[in-house]
């Protein structure tokens, strides 16, 4: 396998974590290498964010009601510290971001436009084109990505797996580029993992379906340790129209004053006009149920959006014109997806995980600030923020020993990955019980006899492993079997050799 030795600091992922993360890594005086499997802007779940990104932002909020807010909706298991080392860089990092050239929404006196997202106290979801957050701002980040000397992108690399030295620090990464998927080596001083999530994994999400847990996996099968992987949200109104990833109708759509019903026109969560705005998690399973129940489920924002929707939500008025919907007249079909995944690789805020040399952030990485279940668009937030602590600290880094080869995986044959999503939807998604998990803990055990190891089957074992043993509700998770929730909060903590994942 050929080997390239790169001094710097190599990024894997190109979303707004990993950018961020390669501009600051650069600005403190590093070569950087980002590898993607695609295009610049695409593939990751960064720009497909619709609703904005969470900051106090005005003068009826403040950093610690941000995090007050952010606790509250992580049941339990949010980290105080990383939750206000979060919210504490809101503004900061908005104004990074505008200053990179981020369209960011303004009022007539040049104040950010915020809006009211679900479990804020307050409207603080800083909006950029309408619904088009994720993509303008990653788009500013790309520009100023672009015209960094210092940082090369090769947007045709799939990440394979982690090199490690004889002591077990992680001194760079192997992929596969380019069609044939030619192996390489690419050996650094550090390397930051900015992979996503694992909506792939699920049948019914809303994220790009390459992502699939593989970031988790490989650094799981390196020793490193994974943290409340059973934590996944579901998001109560991805369209319900057919297509694979489903389109999002932004909870944005919610705080304007859109209505879920049933496909009688009745109310799913009550009659007061905050009922659409509970939890992520409560509200993932109304939808759930009713669906269950044959009422079916509709978001219907024709009285609350109406006329408007073709400029204040443009992406999800284009996506309901492309199933043949038009949303001004008609409520929009929806259903709970997989969304976002709380847990992941243990990180600190500034990127560092249980090894050395491997940083994680983004969705990728478990740095407790969501704990149970995510506030809503605080991920953008965490992306750019630690990202950016991430790129300083990965810079700081000298390098390890002589890499050891990298243990081989598999690749997950279609029908085997169709399998695996559709189980995982029915089983390990809004609601899960011990007999439906121990079902797919079976096929997954079949499908790695069958094929051998393979990321997506270790990333979901990790997940559904952990929801099997956490035996209560809390948040995303919700076992009809032990639907209370438990007195003490305790966290999931894996970590596992490379003989147990490879078994
Ligand atoms: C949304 O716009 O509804 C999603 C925001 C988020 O998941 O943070």
């Amino acid at each position: 396998m050929n080997r390239v030795r790169h001094d710097g600091v190599l990024v894997v992922g190109a979303g707004l974590a990993g950018l961020s993360a390669a501009l600051e890594a650069a600005r403190a005086g590093a070569r950087v290498l980002v590898v993607t499997p695609e295009p610049l802007l695409s593939g990751c779940s960064s720009a497909w964010a619709q609703g904005g990104m969470a900051a106090a932002l005005t003068a009826a909020d403040s950093p610690v009601l941000h995090a007050r807010d952010t606790e509250a909706a992580g049941a339990g298991l949010v980290e105080a510290e990383a939750a206000r080392a979060l919210t504490d860089r809101g503004r900061e990092t908005v104004e990074w971001l505008a200053a990179l050239g981020a369209p960011f929404d303004r009022d007539a006196d040049g104040g950010f436009v915020v809006s009211l997202e679900a479990a804020h106290s307050v409207a603080r979801v800083a909006r950029v084109g309408g619904d088009g957050a994720g993509r303008a701002i990653l788009s500013a980040v790309v520009t100023a990505v672009r015209a960094e000397k210092a940082i090369e992108v090769w947007e045709d690399a799939r990440l394979t797996g982690l090199l490690q030295d004889e002591t077990g620090r992680v001194v760079g990464a192997a992929v596969g580029r380019g069609g044939a998927g030619r192996r390489l080596e690419i050996v650094a001083r550090a390397v930051v993992l900015a992979t996503g999530g694992a909506g792939g994994l699920y049948a019914a999400t809303t994220t790009p379906g390459a992502l699939k847990g593989e970031g988790m996996a490989l650094a799981a099968l390196a020793g490193a340790e994974i943290l409340d992987p059973e934590f996944v949200q579901f998001h109560p109104t991805a369209m319900d129209v057919g297509l694979d990833p489903a389109p999002l109708a932004t909870e944005a759509l919610r705080g304007e004053g859109a209505r879920l019903i049933d496909g009688a026109g009745r109310f799913l969560l009550g009659q007061a006009a905050d009922a659409d705005l509970k939890p992520r998690d409560v509200v993932a399973r109304a939808v759930h149920a009713a669906r269950m129940q044959g009422r079916g489920a509709f978001l219907d924002a024709r009285a609350a959006v109406g006329e408007a929707f073709p400029h204040e939500f443009p992406a999800v008025f284009a996506a309901c014109l492309r199933s043949g919907l038009d949303p001004r007249v008609s409520p929009i079909p929806v259903m709970a997806a997989c969304h976002y995944h709380m847990g992941g690789i243990a990180a600190e805020v500034d990127g560092r995980t249980s090894l050395a040399g491997l940083y994680a952030v983004g969705e990728c990485a478990a740095t407790g600030v969501h704990g149970a279940n995510r506030l809503a668009s605080n991920s953008l937030l965490e992306a750019a923020a630690f990202g950016r602590g991430a790129g300083r600290a990965a810079a700081a880094q000298t390098g390890g020993g002589r890499p050891r080869p990298a243990p081989r995986l598999a690749d997950l044959p279609e029908a085997a990955l169709a399998e695996l999503r559709a189980a995982m939807t029915d089983h390990v998604g809004v609601v899960r019980d011990a007999a439906g998990l121990s079902g797919v803990l079976a096929l997954i055990d079949r499908l790695e006899a069958e094929n051998g190891p393979a990321a997506p089957l270790i990333a979901a074992r990790l997940v559904v492993q952990a929801a099997l043993d956490r035996r209560e509700s809390r948040g995303g998770h919700y076992r009809s079997d032990y639907p209370e929730t438990a007195a003490e909060a305790r966290r999931t903590r894996v970590r596992l050799t490379q003989p147990e994942m490879l078994a």
